[in-house]
């Protein structure tokens, strides 16, 4: 048992069990999992299928979403399993939801991830009014994290928030700066929106989160092993994060803005190209199982 952990709980990002395992041994712990379709794409057995000539039906897809998700399920703590929606930039909130029953069914420690768009909040919003527990994905905006408080308002469980941190580094902002900023923004609020730091790619990355508060963190496996080979390391009093991007540049700040975070959310504006960008990437990657375009 590991004796210092950090509050901010901490999730593996990946699609593999066997990988999950691996990591949690490692770790001595491991609070939960996020997965999505690029992930799911990426699993060694839906690898090993497609390299036979073997492509998937919708429903075969599905299939094996649910049985990679069904043996990650008993391996994590508390954070639980997050599952994420086919959603392309077309779909429905009721055509979300109605996945996001049948994968809550999965297994007993579902969080269902909708898209930060509007038809992703409406899905969130019927979804925790159903008792369904979410995470809101794709996030990188204030706007977005407004919009999903006043959504889900009165959900019986916390709600968790993905902003996207390394996406926003890749672009030559501070991603940092946006967990901070909707970290700043709730301090208002009734606290039933947990902040769960994402798309995480360095070591400091995972410091400042624990930083700053974040609720939860995920890092791919290579992340927290690293993290793990460092010794768990926690930031101290004299922790300062360098907000460097991949090329060593220095990253542009995102201001934070005075937000009211009890108007309703279809009045805030939601839009962010980053947000339509993410949800390209997980069609083309779920599409790429496919025997046909679907
Ligand atoms: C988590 O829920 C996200 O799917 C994930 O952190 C995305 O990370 P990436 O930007 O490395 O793809």
């Amino acid at each position: 048992m590991v004796a210092d952990r950090p509050r901010t709980k901490v999730l593996l990002d990946g699609g593999d069990p066997q990988e999950t395992l691996r990591v949690k041994t490692n770790l001595e712990f491991l609070d939960g999992q996020t997965t999505n379709p690029t992930y799911v794409s990426k699993n060694p057995g839906v690898q090993k299928r497609m390299a036979s000539g073997r492509r998937f039906s919708p429903r075969e897809q599905l299939q094996a979403y649910r049985e990679i998700v069904q043996q990650i399920s008993p391996l994590v703590g508390e954070a639980g399993v997050s599952v994420e929606v086919y959603a392309d930039l077309h779909t429905t909130a009721d055509e979300m939801l109605q996945q996001g029953e049948e994968m809550f069914n999965w297994i007993p420690n579902a969080y269902i991830k909708y898209p930060c768009l509007p038809e992703g909040l409406r899905a969130a919003q019927m979804s925790v009014q159903q008792g369904m527990r979410v995470n809101m994905t794709l996030c990188f905006s204030q706007e977005q994290a407004a919009a999903v408080y006043a959504a889900t308002l009165g959900a019986p469980d916390p709600v968790y928030i993905s902003p996207f941190v390394g996406r926003l580094d890749d672009r030559g902002e501070n991603g940092m700066d946006l967990v901070w900023n909707i970290k700043k923004m709730y301090a208002h609020g009734d606290g039933h929106v947990h902040v769960l730091a994402a798309s995480l790619r360095r070591l400091e990355h995972l410091l400042c989160a624990f930083s700053v508060g974040a609720e939860l963190v995920t890092g791919p496996a290579k992340l927290l092993e690293e993290w793990s080979d460092a010794g768990l390391p926690q930031p101290d009093a004299r922790f300062s994060y360098q907000p460097v991007g991949p090329n060593g540049k220095q990253l542009k700040p995102i201001p934070y803005k005075q937000i009211d975070l009890d108007a309703p959310w279809e009045s805030f504006d939601i839009r962010h190209e980053m947000t339509v960008k993410g949800i390209e990437r997980f069609v083309a990657d779920y599409r790429s199982t496919l025997l046909m375009a679907a």
